[in-house]
């Protein structure tokens, strides 16, 4: 969102008082953001709340040429990176959806090259009427995005689908919006946080994995165009956008959850931190504690990328991480060669701003073929995006020999 300029639509609607939270998140994201209402809108929440976050002046009427020398709806369209109406109303999206140029922000979308992003927030039963999923189809057909209504209570009093999607996930749906879809049309799965391995219903084995670097992967490739699935361990943090979530528990549970579904995917990332051994015996009640100390058998847990990799039907690119805390390298390339994945992310989890639940980190990333390529230290939404610049380019290669070798293919 930085230095990009956000031109937002707010309609009239109840949820416009939303469009305030919207423009403080997108203002905070270091956007320009630049907001025109609707005459409808101004009777719900006033252009000065939106002046006051946003430090740029609100648009309210297309004949309010303000400067001789430029025509507004024009200036403002060619202005823009993105245009976002939130909320969109019911009688907006129908104007919209027909061509209707009547006022500032009607007459501007016609007028924008821009990316639009509609955010609809009304009625349930007005956003399940076939006028309004027409109208919408048609805008979609225009090549506008639709950032879905959630479902939940509504300011009517209903429950149901037409509440606004929440301001957070709009930014996010924007931010899909702008990125470069290097992974259109691909699948990929993305492993998750930390598995448990049951003692007894009250005690359990794990490790410091928060889910932090998957759910980023899963963020990143989402934004990239893939069908993401994420399959997740037991983890404290928001599902990203636009992902769906196969939560599980054990590494039995990742494992029939991974193999399931790799077969249908282009990419397979195991970033999650599998536990090597559970419990030999699982105990159905809770364990009283004896006299002395207590011995725990473990045994070994199935190594799901070795098995992915060695499976023979196994078509996807697969990349395996490495957490390391000594001798780092050397692990990482014994990992990439004796589980056979086409890619390895090197992780050393004692570095400073690079462990688990750090906000950011700094990997190196060694490939099957013999390169290897460092990614610096930053937000690991940014590591996992070059992860994923990788894993896309890797993939299109992939597809350019196959073309090569069957062109009628
Ligand atoms: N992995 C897996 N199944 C396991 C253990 C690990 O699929 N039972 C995957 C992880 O998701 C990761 C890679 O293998 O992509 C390496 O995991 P890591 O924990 O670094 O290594 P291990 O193979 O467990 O070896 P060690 O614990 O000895 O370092």
């Amino acid at each position: 969102m930085k230095d990009k300029t956000i031109v937002l639509g707010v309609t009239g609607g109840i949820a416009a008082y939303k469009a305030a939270l919207l423009a403080s998140l997108l203002t905070k994201r270091g956007a320009r953001v630049i907001t025109v209402m609707t005459k409808g809108a101004t009777r719900f929440i006033t252009p000065l709340t939106l002046q006051s976050l946003t430090h740029l002046p609100v648009y309210t009427d297309i004949f309010d040429e303000r400067d001789p020398s430029r025509i507004t709806h024009i200036d403002l369209a060619d202005s823009a990176d993105l245009v976002v109406i939130a909320p969109a109303t019911a009688d907006f999206i129908a104007r919209a959806a027909h061509g209707m140029a009547d006022d500032l922000l009607s007459a501007l979308l016609l007028a924008t090259t821009a990316p639009v992003v509609f955010a609809p927030a009304m009625n349930v039963h007005m956003y399940g009427h076939p006028i309004v999923l027409r109208n919408l189809q048609t805008l979609r057909e225009a090549g506008y995005h639709v950032a879905e209504p959630g479902e939940g209570p509504l300011a009517c009093g209903y429950t149901g689908k037409g509440r606004l999607m929440e301001p957070e996930d709009i930014v996010e749906f924007m931010e899909m919006v702008l990125t470069p879809k290097r992974l259109h049309g691909m699948r990929v799965l993305v492993s998750a946080g930390p598995t448990r391995e049951r003692i007894d219903p009250v005690r359990y084995l794990s490790n410091d994995s928060t889910g932090t670097m998957g759910y980023a992967l899963a963020q990143a490739a989402w934004r990239m165009g893939a069908t993401v699935t994420l399959v997740s361990g037991p983890v404290g943090i928001k599902p990203p956008v636009g992902v769906e979530v196969v939560s599980v528990e054990s590494a039995g549970e990742m494992r029939t959850a991974v193999l399931g579904v790799a077969n249908d995917q282009d990419a397979v990332i195991m970033a999650a931190a599998v536990a090597d051994y559970r419990p030999a015996l699982v105990s159905e009640r809770k364990l009283k504690k004896g006299e002395g100390g207590r011995t725990l058998e473990l045994i070994k847990n199935p190594d799901i990328l070795a098995e992915l990799c060695q499976s023979s039907n196994q078509r996807a690119y697969v990349v395996g991480f490495a957490a390391e805390t000594h001798d780092a390298e050397f692990y990482a390339q014994k990992k990439l060669r004796e589980k056979g994945a086409d890619m390895l992310v090197l992780n050393n989890v004692l570095e400073p701003g690079a462990g688990f639940g750090a906000g950011t980190n700094r990997v190196t990333v060694f490939f099957a073929d013999g390169d290897t390529v460092a990614v610096q230290r930053q937000p690991k939404l940014g590591v996992a995006s070059e992860i994923l610049a990788l894993v896309a380019e890797r993939l299109l290669r992939r597809r350019e020999r196959k073309d090569a070798l069957d062109p009628d293919a």
